[in-house]
């Protein structure tokens, strides 16, 4: 890992902070993208406080013009990465009628159109120079369903669609895609998002179980490493959406059993 360079959006807050820290631990100069100066700040300072190497760059990646400066401006200073970890996100969980336009339309443009806009910008110097990983970060939402958010879970998809489609585009090519679909992760998420986790079916055991953002962060890190197609975290998680492929009927009524009770489903 030593000499590589990792770029990691939403680096300021959660899973991508906890993976910027994993990566640099491990030896790679790490970029760091998000809104949160400050926060920026703070996590590439306790990067090189423990002997790494970071630098923050400071963007909002919803809007694809400044995606396009950025990393314009991390080219010149840094180069291409070598891994690009597409991890910012953001969605509320909330039934159809309580989402408004506005806010559809930013689960769509951060993680999926940011993701988009971000690979799209490095892809050409990765495939010229035929080596290169990128992992995009998401949730079961990508593969199951359930009530009360349809926003979240449309935007989700999307993710999964651009992931697998990158993933034939690039094949042969000497560039790993890789998604990274994690269960419930203990970070200021549910906090950023409120509402969300008052509808996360717990009830259900196969969903139960919590990971701290250093368990997620190194979810990514030997996955990617592996150059696996697909990590899921839970494990568990992979029976569920065997499950869901072959009946999806019989999942959907598990999960509306593992909702809250004052969730209507
Ligand atoms: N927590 C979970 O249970 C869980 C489970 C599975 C998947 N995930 C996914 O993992 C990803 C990270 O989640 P997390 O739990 O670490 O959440 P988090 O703590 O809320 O962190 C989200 C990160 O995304 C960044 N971000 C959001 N909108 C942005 C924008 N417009 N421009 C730039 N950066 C933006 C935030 O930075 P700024 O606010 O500073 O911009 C922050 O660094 C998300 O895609 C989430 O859906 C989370």
């Amino acid at each position: 890992m030593a000499s590589k360079l990792v770029l990691v959006t939403g680096a300021s807050s959660g899973i991508g902070e906890a993976t910027a820290k994993r990566y640099a631990a491990s030896g790679a100069r790490v970029l760091l993208l998000a809104r949160n100066a400050q926060r920026l700040d703070e996590v590439a300072d306790a990067i090189r406080r423990a002997g790494g190497a970071a630098t923050a760059y400071k963007v909002d990646l919803a809007d694809a013009g400044t995606i396009a400066e950025t990393s314009a401006r991390i080219a010149r200073e840094a180069g291409t990465p070598d891994i690009l970890i597409n991890n910012a996100g953001a969605g509320r969980w909330r039934p159809l009628a309580e989402t408004s336009a506005e806010e559809a339309l930013g689960m769509i443009e951060v993680p999926y159109l940011a993701a988009f806009n971000l690979t799209r910008a490095f892809l050409p110097a990765m495939l010229a120079r035929r080596s290169g990983a990128i992992a995009c970060i998401t949730s079961p939402a990508s593969y199951l369903i359930w009530p009360n958010a349809a926003a979240y879970i449309a935007a989700r998809h999307a993710l999964l669609g651009f992931t697998e489609a990158l993933r034939a585009d690039v094949k042969g090519t000497g560039i790993d895609v890789t998604l990274v679909v994690l269960g419930t992760v203990e970070t200021p998420y549910w906090k950023h998002n409120p509402g969300s986790r008052e509808r996360v079916p717990a009830g259900n055991p196969i969903l139960a179980p919590v990971l701290s953002p250093e368990e997620a962060a190194d979810a990514i890190f030997r996955g990617v490493e592996a150059r696996k197609r697909r990590v899921v975290k839970p494990a568990i998680l992979r029976a569920l959406f065997l499950l869901n492929a072959l009946s999806p009927r019989l999942v959907a009524r598990q999960i509306r059993r593992s909702l809250p009770k004052q969730q209507p489903g």
